[in-house]
């Protein structure tokens, strides 16, 4: 377990109060001057040498994400860093509590971070239903640029960095880092081919980098204790601490943040009090937002909760929004809620994201009331291989994979529901 010392977000449960104040109290705001005199590549070189990988999902290297970034500029342009606070993920809660109750470890980390990258300026792109979270960020944002902390001649570092807040309207897509970029720039949310890269060509045409909430908001408490302490946190490429939601059926559903790669059981048993009814009574888990595949509650249990532990397990550690599902649980239904998420979330660009989302979600709600043949389990995994990999975006393998984890786990309840609503033979579809 993650001792008291080594946690980064002091004020996760808002006992403390947001502002600039008591953020200084809490340390930040320290000397940012003396962190930016490190110069950009020192900072680089920090936050690769800690080990942190991206948490909004893609468990992608920060530090070598932000070295992609021009030392020079271009025609005169200007580079960006866009702070991706959609969070929109089912499940997923964890940037909300930085938002609200600690906005000046994200303000401080956009600055640092925005200078080690050039940045001129930090968008931080907020989900429209966080409207409190939105007054507080405001709030803050307009006392750091009060103090002098932003703005021009930041810090007294003698670097300008402005740092603007700007509200979604509740689109899921926007999330997705070129869609965000699209909406910014005032155009509707869809998301962009690669190439180009962000980096390359990103906001207003301009070279830029798209990061998680917790991603920036832990940079300057890395860069203040030394990479080494982050990196002798969690495992080898697994390293630091993470802010893990935990929702369903616990005993205290939370937000804690803990070790990467502490254990399930671990994990639940502490922070969460317990699966309701005991560990006998769990079904199965989502472990990193709904996009990734369940795992049934065997493999679970002593997994290691991070990006390797979850990827052996068949699944993968996402944005660490870790949903319990007890025995009472409609497992076919749950997933088919999913589906019908993703249908009701996709862009419709692409067309096996359009028209198979539909289909997908049309088939697992026949599938739920066993109104379908055998045959169909097998027509559907096939879809949804079909989809994967096939689109723009990564919501087309959002959408498939929690469908092919079901398939692979649950194939007899699917099968049981089918045989008890067409009563006998039902395999003779699946022979044809
Ligand atoms: C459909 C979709 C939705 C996404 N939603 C979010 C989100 O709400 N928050 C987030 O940080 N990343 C989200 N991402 C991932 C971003 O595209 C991007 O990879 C991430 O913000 C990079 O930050 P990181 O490197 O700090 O992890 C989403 C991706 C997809 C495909
Ligand atoms: S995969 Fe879906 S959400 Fe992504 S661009 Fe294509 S249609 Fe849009």
């Amino acid at each position: 377990m993650l001792d008291d010392k080594d946690r980064i977000f002091t004020n996760l449960y808002g006992q403390q109060d947001w502002g600039v104040d008591a953020a200084i109290k809490r340390g930040d705001w320290d000397d940012t001057k003396g962190l930016m005199a490190r110069g950009q590549d020192g900072i680089i070189d920090a936050i690769k040498a800690s080990g942190l990988r991206g948490r909004g999902g893609a468990g992608f290297p920060t530090g070598m994400k932000w070295s992609f970034m021009p030392k020079e500029s271009k025609n005169g342009k200007p580079s960006f860093l866009v702070i991706n606070a959609d969070e929109s993920e089912p499940g997923s809660c964890k940037d909300r509590e930085i938002l609200r109750h600690d906005p000046h470890k994200l303000i401080e980390g956009a600055l640092v971070a925005g200078f080690a990258m050039r940045a001129r300026a930090a968008y931080i792109y907020i989900r429209g239903e966080y409207i409190r979270e939105a007054e507080t960020l405001f709030a803050a944002v307009a006392q750091a640029y009060a103090r002098g902390f932003i703005g021009k001649n930041a810090c007294g570092s003698g670097y300008d960095f402005d740092v603007f807040v700007h509200r979604g309207a509740g689109a899921y897509i926007c999330g997705e880092e070129t869609a965000m970029l699209e909406s910014i720039e005032g155009k509707k949310g869809q998301p962009r081919l690669k190439p180009p890269f962000p980096a390359g060509v990103g906001l207003y045409g301009c070279p830029t980098t798209v990061n998680n909430v917790e991603s920036i908001a832990v940079a300057p408490t890395i860069l203040r204790r030394g990479p080494e302490w982050f990196a002798g946190i969690g495992r080898d490429k697994n390293q630091g601490t993470k802010l893990f939601q935990i929702s369903g059926h616990v005993n205290r559903p939370c937000v804690v943040e803990d070790a990467m790669g502490v254990s399930f059981r671990e994990l639940i048993e502490t922070h969460a009090g317990g699966i309701r009814g005991g560990w006998d009574n769990l079904l199965a888990v989502i472990p990193g937002g709904s996009s990734v595949p369940l795992v049934p509650a065997a493999q679970i249990i002593d997994a290691p909760m991070d990006f390797d532990g979850l990827r052996d397990v068949g699944s993968g550690l996402g944005t660490a929004a870790i949903i319990v599902m007890d025995k009472s649980t409609d497992i076919v239904r749950a997933i088919s809620r999913i589906s019908y998420f993703y249908k009701h979330e996709s862009c419709g660009q692409c067309t096996p994201c359009r028209e198979g989302t539909g289909w997908m979600w049309r088939v697992m709600e026949r599938l739920r009331e066993g109104n379908a043949e055998i045959g169909e389990i097998d027509m559907l995994e096939e879809v949804t291989r079909q989809i994967e990999g096939h689109t723009i975006c990564a919501l087309g393998d959002a959408a498939a994979w929690p469908i092919q984890g079901l398939i692979k786990h649950f194939r007899p309840e699917i099968e049981r529901r089918i045989i008890e609503k067409n009563g006998a033979a039902p395999y003779a579809v699946a022979a044809e």
